[in-house]
């Protein structure tokens, strides 16, 4: 019944705090936010609330996606997912932003709004403005029956239960697994294969599991924790796929353990950033097994060169860095949904050894529903 469902989701289970439980909830959440969905005849997927039949999901020409804060990361690795499987240009916005630009409202675009709670002010503006100018809006929200959720003209849950704790971890992961979803579901009704649908749903399937094993490193990342929460700051990089995730481990990084955090795309290290790095100020670099990896590689001996530090997440060993965390592979679309959940065991860990508020960092609402 949903009485035990709630009280067994408030429970804290042993766990110190709800952002470590939640972030051991991810395996789970993910098989949720899955089931029921996958069509193997189809190589597809079904999303029931989504209100967009097969002439209408061919008749986009372009995605915007609103979010704010963590949601609107998720937003970007779901842009560039669409970009990739349905081959219809995407991008991802700050919902804020987008509400004060008077931004030209396209018919031929769809609309996304992303939040966990639903209830979020500036992405509530943002869907609001955007049906009053005639636009079609969709949601991706956690929140069942919430204010976005009740306004847009239909979505994708997220399912990914309830989320106490400020900071966003499971619910970033579900959004994302969600937009993979998305993204294969516009792709089959467009040009993406039978055996390219196929090869991401075996690649959704995975997810759980793999997702535990990368929990499994819990100990070893705790250590590197220790050790970077001197840091003052800290620089996040990633390429393209990783990019997204680097700002994401960078938002969670300061969000619970109050230290500087820049993240920067890879590409543009040699455009400014390079000015920084000296052994004080560390670098985790998001290096997948993907057509980037060389261009990475790079990057890190650039960064080897100036005597900084390296920490980097990456499908196999690298030499350049000082540490390497091995997440396992999965196809280079899905591989944004895996690369930043050892980050966010970092920035548990960071912030555990500075003695901070992890649940309730300071000066941060878990919905901000005002102005
Ligand atoms: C606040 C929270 C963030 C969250 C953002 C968006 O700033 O502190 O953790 O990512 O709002 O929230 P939403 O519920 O819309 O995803």
């Amino acid at each position: 019944t949903t009485v035990e469902w709630e009280a067994a989701s408030y429970d804290m289970g042993g766990h110190d705090t709800y952002m470590h439980k939640e972030i051991h909830e991810q395996a789970d959440a993910v098989d949720r936010v899955l089931r029921g969905r996958i069509d193997d005849r189809f190589s597809t997927v079904h999303l029931g609330g989504l209100n967009l039949d097969a002439r209408e999901a061919r008749q986009i020409r372009r995605v915007k996606i609103l979010g704010c804060g963590t949601s609107y990361h998720a937003g970007m690795i779901g842009a560039q997912m669409i970009e990739e499987l349905a081959r219809i240009p995407a991008d991802a916005e700050p919902a804020s932003e987008f509400r004060y630009r008077n931004a030209v409202v396209d018919p031929d675009t769809l609309y996304i709004a992303v939040s966990q709670s639903g209830e979020t002010y500036d992405v509530l503006a943002a869907v609001q403005e955007l049906k009053r100018k005639g636009a079609r809006v969709l949601g991706v929200v956690n929140v069942v029956g919430s204010a976005i959720a009740r306004e847009a003209d239909g979505g994708v849950y997220v399912h990914a239960g309830p989320e106490v704790c400020v900071v966003s971890t499971k619910c970033f992961t579900n959004t994302t697994v969600a937009f993979a979803l998305l993204a294969l579901h516009l792709g089959r009704t467009r040009d993406l294969s039978v055996r390219d649908g196929k090869r991401i749903i075996e690649g959704l399937r995975k997810l759980p599991e793999q997702i535990n094993e990368i929990l499994k490193q819990e100990e070893e990342i705790k250590e590197l924790a220790e050790a970077y929460a001197e840091a003052r700051s800290m620089l996040f990089i990633g390429r393209v796929r990783g990019y997204p995730v680097a700002r994401e481990a960078s938002l969670k990084l300061k969000e619970v353990s109050y230290i500087h955090a820049e993240a920067y795309p890879a590409s543009e290290l040699k455009h400014g950033p390079l000015a920084l790095i000296e052994p004080a100020l560390p670098t985790v670099a998001i290096v997948p097994d993907d057509d980037l990896l060389e261009k990475n590689r790079a990057a890190l001996e650039e960064i080897k060169a100036r005597s900084g530090k390296i920490l980097a997440v990456a499908h196999q060993h690298q030499e350049k860095a000082d540490q390497t965390v091995i997440v396992p592979k999965n196809e280079d679309e899905l591989d944004p949904i895996l690369m930043g959940i050892p980050l966010q065991l970092l920035a548990y860990h960071t912030a555990k050894a500075l003695g901070r508020d992890i649940d309730k960092p300071r000066n941060l609402a878990k919905s901000v529903t005002v102005e």
